[in-house]
């Protein structure tokens, strides 16, 4: 073997250290903040620092139970898809936005608020809507500016994934107020709240943030406070139409952001059709049952009653919520979001797509 061989060697080896070194000193997986919006399969905790009702709160027992065992305000029984999100980016729990003090910044804040809808009409005055979200979200930046220096602060905004989950209150509103559609049509309010999301994500973009997460409109006739209201258990048919609108109308706005605005990327989790195949065939995804609720009462556990704060005392707790895809009547069980945050960190198309969340925090601008 000759000298110069074993040079070339030992600096090919010296050079890729020293480059690995410095990518992952000043490129680690976890620089990448992770900003949440939306509502309930969102909320960390929001609601609780906000003047609302047991409605809209899950700060209380057997709420968070199974992970924390303690009610975090997330209103399920254990962890939410971004505390699973967030533990793959290799990055700590992202705490609630209302809960940061004003100079700590820790990987990324959480805006989402359970009953927030994309319409400020949607439940005014008992949640925080998107587009106050979204204004949270710039005094959050502003306060990173005068913190870090613009530069850094620019690239927390430009390099973060903003994962997002808003619609479903505006549908579940006015499921609750038919009379509505006397006045609109479904087409019509389907357009509003997906033109209302539409320009919230403009300002966000225009803020400077390019990597968005979301998921497809879940099968809102089949939560099971609204299959009890189809009278004979089958999911109520205007929720299904409901979705199936919105499930038309988001991808494709999501396409035209997407040709109209420079570096704008994201990733579709089909959550509509990936809950669809749980609650009708829960047995292939290691659950006991599909329809009705671990914790509530009244048929398919379909009352609102889980708790026992939201006026009717009494409900019934299913020993192991694993065993079920809803929580409650109205939010599913962390084991259904568990399998739902894997997909979308590295599930494929047509379940994920055009990109993952893997994808989009890996590579800095993708
Ligand atoms: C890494 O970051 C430090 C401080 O932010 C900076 O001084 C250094 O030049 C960066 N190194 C590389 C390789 O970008
Ligand atoms: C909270 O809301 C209730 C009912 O809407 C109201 O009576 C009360 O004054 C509010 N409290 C605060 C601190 O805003
Ligand atoms: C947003 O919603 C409001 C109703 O709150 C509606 O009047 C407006 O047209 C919607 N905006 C868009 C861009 O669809
Ligand atoms: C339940 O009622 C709806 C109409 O309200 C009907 O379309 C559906 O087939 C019924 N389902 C069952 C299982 O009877
Ligand atoms: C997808 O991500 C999950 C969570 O990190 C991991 O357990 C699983 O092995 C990954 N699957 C593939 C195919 O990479």
């Amino acid at each position: 073997m000759s000298t110069p061989n074993v040079h070339i060697l030992f600096f090919t080896i010296f050079t890729g250290l020293l480059l690995s070194t410095l990518c992952d000193i000043n490129q680690t997986q976890n620089d990448v903040a992770l900003f949440i919006f939306g509502d309930a399969l969102n909320d960390a905790g929001t609601n609780n620092y906000i003047n609302t009702t047991a409605f809209f709160r899950a700060n209380f027992s057997p709420y968070g139970e199974t992970f924390f065992h303690y009610p975090t305000g997330r209103i399920t029984d254990g962890r939410i898809m971004a505390d699973f999100i967030a533990e793959y980016a290799k990055l700590p729990l992202i705490p609630p936005y209302l809960q940061l003090k004003n100079d700590e910044f820790v990987g990324g804040a959480n805006f989402a608020s359970i009953g927030a809808g994309a319409l400020p009409e949607t439940f005014a005055g008992f949640v925080v809507d998107f587009k106050t979200q979204r204004k949270q979200f710039e005094s959050l930046v502003k306060n990173l500016r005068d913190n870090l220096g613009d530069e850094k602060a620019e690239r927390i905004v430009l390099d973060g994934v903003y994962f997002i989950s808003i619609g479903l209150n505006d549908y579940v509103a006015v499921l609750n107020n038919p009379a509505l559609f006397q006045s609109v049509s479904m087409e019509d309010y389907v357009g509003m709240v997906v033109g209302n999301i539409s320009t919230v994500l403009e300002d966000i973009y225009k803020v400077g943030a390019r990597k968005f997460g979301f998921t497809t409109m879940l099968p809102v006739g089949c939560l099971p406070a609204i299959r009890l209201a189809s009278g004979n258990g089958s999911c109520l048919r205007q929720g299904t139409e409901l979705s199936n609108l919105h499930n038309a109308a988001f991808p494709a706005t999501l396409a035209k952001l997407e040709s109209q605005l420079q570096g704008f990327k994201y990733s579709l989790f089909d959550l509509y059709t990936s809950l669809t195949e749980r609650i009708q065939h829960p047995s292939n995804y290691g659950f006991k049952d599909g329809e009705t609720a671990c914790c509530g009462s009244g048929p398919y556990g379909g009352d609102y009653s889980c708790g026992g704060m939201r006026g009717v005392r009494e409900y019934s707790l299913c020993p192991n919520p694993a065993e079920y895809v809803f929580f409650d009547s109205d939010h599913l069980s962390e084991r259904a979001y568990h399998q739902f945050a894997q997909l979308i960190w590295n599930g494929s198309s047509p379940t994920t797509k055009p990109y993952n969340l893997e994808a989009l925090f890996k590579h800095g601008n993708v």
